[in-house]
C-alpha cells in the first residue's frame, strides 16, 4: 500500500531521498536544509501514510549529496528521518540522523530573558546529554528540554 502512495513521487536517478519526516515538519526541514534556495530539482510528497507517524512527508533532492553535518541539523524536528543515497537509480546507502553536539540557529531558547529572545542574535546550544533532548544555551546557560523546544 505504501509503495503505491510513494509512486506519487517519482524515483530519482541520483541524489538524496529524505524519508519518514513527520508531515507537519516538512517545511521546517526544507528551511533547515536551505532547500528554499537550492537550484536542484526537488520533489516532495506529504500526508503520505506511515506506520510510525500516521502522516509522513518525503523529500527527494536530485543530484545533491549533503554533508552529514548538514543532514543532522534536521534531527531536532525529524529525529526518525531516514536518508537514502541514490546513485544510478539504486539506493547505495541508508543513514539515520543524529542530533548534533552543537546547534546553531534552528531552536529557540525557552528563557524569555535570554538575549537571543531580545536582540537579533543567532541562538547557540550544546547538547547536554546524547540520550535526552536537552539543549544548554551558550548565552544564558539555561537548559531547554524537549517539551519546551520551539523551532525557529
Ligand atoms: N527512491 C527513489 N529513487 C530511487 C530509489 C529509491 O526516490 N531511484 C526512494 C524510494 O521511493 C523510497 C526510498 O528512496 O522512498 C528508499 O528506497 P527503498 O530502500 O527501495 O525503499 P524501502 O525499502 O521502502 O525503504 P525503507 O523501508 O528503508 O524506508
Ligand atoms: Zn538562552
Amino acid at each position: 500500500m505504501s509503495e503505491k502512495k510513494e509512486l506519487s513521487v517519482s524515483a530519482i536517478e541520483e541524489g538524496t531521498v529524505i524519508d519518514h519526516i513527520p508531515a507537519d515538519c516538512l517545511f521546517k526541514v526544507i528551511s533547515i536544509l536551505g532547500l528554499d534556495n537550492c537550484g536542484n530539482l526537488i520533489t516532495f510528497g506529504t500526508n503520505l501514510g506511515s506506520q510510525r507517524y500516521g502522516k509522513k512527508a518525503i523529500i527527494k533532492v536530485a543530484d545533491k549529496f549533503f554533508e552529514d553535518e548538514d543532514l543532522n541539523r534536521i534531527a531536532l524536528v525529524a529525529p526518525y528521518a531516514r536518508l537514502n543515497i541514490i546513485k544510478d537509480y539504486e539506493v547505495v546507502e541508508k543513514k539515520h540522523v543524529t542530533v548534533p553536539q552543537e546547534i546553531v540557529g534552528i531552536a529557540k531558547c525557552f528563557n524569555p530573558q535570554c538575549i537571543t529572545n531580545n536582540e537579533n542574535i543567532t541562538t547557540h546550544f550544546s547538547l547536554v546529554n546524547a540520550n535526552v533532548l536537552a539543549l544548554k544555551c551558550h548565552y544564558c546557560e539555561k537548559i531547554t528540554t524537549e517539551e519546551h523546544l520551539k523551532i525557529l
